[in-house]
């Protein structure tokens, strides 16, 4: 029997810091409203000529490959979680495919928004563990700058959130004792508006893109913040439950936890829910925002960097975004 396990991480962030005073410019808000809803201080936008996702993507996995000593052509298949894609179609890993010069090999492109990476993960292990496939190259990147509403009238989503990119190599192992120990999964439907962008959608009268579905405004991030922070607390606590209780362990068992950075104070609402100290979780977001499918290979990368992974930790990824979707992953390390 396979398993799989993370043999490299890597990111990249845009140099173009935005801190909070920055978006005064365009709408009306305050460094203190938003640090005190959220916790972000600052995050990045990309530059326009210089990075696109999928350049931001083939660099944190141009960084994860050297790390697990591997070069793109030793990988089988990319998997690839963005909500914002270079195009409509076709997907930006078949961009990031080319950039990296790994023509033939197969790409997968997924969305599921803020749980885009750990779904990414997942497939990534079930291919490995069924045998097909023996190297992962799992990607989450996301530019969000040019797709928010930086008016006042949407100032609740524009604040939130930043750019970036994270990638994780995960390789076949034979080792049960350092391995991706399982992945779980969810979404409920039932709420795909309170967090969604329904525009350019094909199901409608006339062009996906027109002047009338323009001024619709449909094409700006739409979010029931409330309804998305009350389930965010429920699910993130229930799907790291799920994952422990998989294995066998409780919550005094996690040496850290990885959640997606979505708002410092649902973090630590979870946090003191599993009753984890604050160097237990990480918590990047004060400086990068939420950067959606990127913000958990993000805050994973950092941890490693500055050491905060040793061989032999039991590691919790945990997830929830739009869609709805919730996810987790206990990695023992
Ligand atoms: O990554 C996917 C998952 N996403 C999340 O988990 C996000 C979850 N939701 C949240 O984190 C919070 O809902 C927000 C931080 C996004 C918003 O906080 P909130 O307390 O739910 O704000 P609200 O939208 O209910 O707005 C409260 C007030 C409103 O003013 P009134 O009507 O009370 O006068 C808003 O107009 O705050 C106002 N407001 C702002 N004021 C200054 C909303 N956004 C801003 C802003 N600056 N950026």
């Amino acid at each position: 029997m396979a398993f799989s396990r993370i043999t490299g991480l890597g990111f990249y962030v845009p140099d173009n810091v935005i801190t909070n005073d920055d978006l005064t410019q365009w709408m009306e808000t305050s460094d203190e409203w938003i640090r005190e809803r959220t916790g972000i201080q600052e995050r990045r936008y990309f530059e326009y000529g210089k990075d696109t996702n999928y350049s931001m993507a083939a660099a944190a996995s141009r960084q994860a490959l050297d790390r697990a000593g591997l070069t793109p052509n030793d990988i089988d298949v990319i998997v690839y979680a963005t909500i914002t894609p270079d195009y409509f179609f076709p997907g930006s890993a078949f961009l990031m495919q080319r950039e990296l010069g790994m023509d033939g090999k197969p790409v997968i492109d997924i969305r599921e928004q803020c749980s885009g990476f750990v779904y990414a993960l997942s497939i990534a292990d079930q291919f490995i563990k069924s045998g097909m496939y023996k190297t992962a190259l799992v990607v989450g990147s996301e530019i969000q700058s040019s797709w928010i509403d930086k008016s006042t009238a949407g100032r609740n989503t524009a604040v939130i959130f930043g750019d970036g990119a994270g990638a994780a190599v995960v390789s076949a192992t034979n080792d049960p004792q350092h391995c991706i120990l399982s992945t779980h999964l969810h979404a409920d439907g039932r709420f795909a508006e309170e967090l969604y962008v329904k525009d350019p959608g094909s199901s409608r009268e006339g062009r996906p893109v027109s002047q009338e579905v323009i001024d619709g405004g449909g094409h700006n991030v739409y979010m029931n913040g409330n309804a998305v922070f009350k389930h965010a607390i429920v699910r993130f606590g229930e799907v790291i439950q799920e994952a422990l209780e998989a294995n066998g362990y409780t919550a005094g068992d996690i040496d850290l936890l990885v959640p997606h950075q979505a708002n410092l104070r649902i973090s630590d609402y979870v946090r003191q829910q599993l009753g984890l100290a604050e160097s237990q979780v990480i918590n990047n977001l004060q400086r990068f925002g939420n950067t959606t499918a990127a913000s958990i290979p993000i805050a994973l990368t950092e941890a490693w960097e500055t050491g905060k992974i040793q061989e032999g930790d039991l590691i919790c990824l945990a997830a929830f975004g739009s869609g709805f979707t919730w996810a987790s992953a206990l990695i023992r390390w």
